[in-house]
Order: C-alpha cells, then structure tokens, then sequence
C-alpha cells in the first residue's frame, strides 16, 4: 500500500471511531420518560394512563396500535403530537418518545431505536 492511501485509511478509520457511540435504546428510553413528563403528561397521564387524551399504553393503546408497525407510530407522533404544537418535535425526540413507549408496551428488541430498526417492529396484540 502506497504512503497517500495509508494516511486516507488512517484518516477515515479516525473518523468513523470519533462518532459518538449509539444511545442504548434503555437511554432513549429515559429521555423518552423525561419528554412525556415535560410534553405529553397533561394529556396523556405521567403514567401514560390516559386523561384528556387517550392512554399510551395497555390494552386499549395495543388494541389501537396492535398489528402496527413502530415505523407508523413513529410518523403519527412526529407528524400529530403534541396536539396543538404538531411538528415541533425533532427526529431524535421523536425516536425517544417511542423507545419510551414501546418500552412502556412490552416491546424492546433492538439495542438502539434507528430508523433501519424501525420497519422490523410491529405492536403487540392485547
Ligand atoms: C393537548 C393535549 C395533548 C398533548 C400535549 C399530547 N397529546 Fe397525544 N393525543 C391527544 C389526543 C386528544 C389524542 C387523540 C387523537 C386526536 O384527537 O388527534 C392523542 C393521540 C395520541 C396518540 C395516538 C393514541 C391512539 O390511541 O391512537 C399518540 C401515540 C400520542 N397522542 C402521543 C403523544 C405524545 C408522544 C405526546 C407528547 C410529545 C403527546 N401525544 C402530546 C392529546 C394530546
């Protein structure tokens, strides 16, 4: 290997290491906790019991969302929630906020919550 492509290697190779590493998807769901609390709470319950809005999670959340995939869920809160406030979320929160619920449902089977993981998962049934 010549000199100029050993130093691109090296270069490239420091890059790739100086990303930081992906948030475990039990982190995202903290932050997801912490969110709710902050935006979705008055709404939906600091539990997600459900008040003025429905519950986000239990048997009346997964008979709605049972079936359906996270990457669908995913959209509806980035696109609908919070009501009144619609699009102020950020792709980061936005994925947070559904660690937090699939958490809260049952449903964890990826290390970190990525839009490539995302079509592989799909709600429980009640
Ligand atoms: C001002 C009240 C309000 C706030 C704040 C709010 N929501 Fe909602 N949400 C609702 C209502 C009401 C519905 C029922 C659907 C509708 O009316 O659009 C709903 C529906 C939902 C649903 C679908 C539930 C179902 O049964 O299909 C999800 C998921 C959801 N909200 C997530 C969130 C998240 C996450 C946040 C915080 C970022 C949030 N909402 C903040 C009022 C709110």
């Amino acid at each position: 290997m010549n000199r100029p492509s050993t130093l691109l290697l090296v270069l490239i190779t420091t890059l790739v290491f100086a990303q930081p590493p992906a948030p475990s998807i039990s982190t995202q769901a903290q932050r997801g906790m912490a969110l709710v609390l902050q935006q979705c709470a008055a709404c939906h319950g600091a539990r997600l019991e459900g008040r003025y809005g429905p519950p986000l999670s239990g048997p009346h959340f997964l008979g709605r969302w049972g079936g359906r995939g996270a990457e669908e869920l995913r959209r509806y809160i980035l696109t609908r929630m919070p009501l009144g406030r619609a699009g102020s979320l950020s792709q980061e929160q936005t994925l947070d906020l559904l660690a937090y619920l699939l958490q809260a449902n049952g449903v964890l089977h990826a290390e970190t919550l990525n839009l490539e993981a995302l079509p592989k998962l799909v709600l429980p049934r009640p």
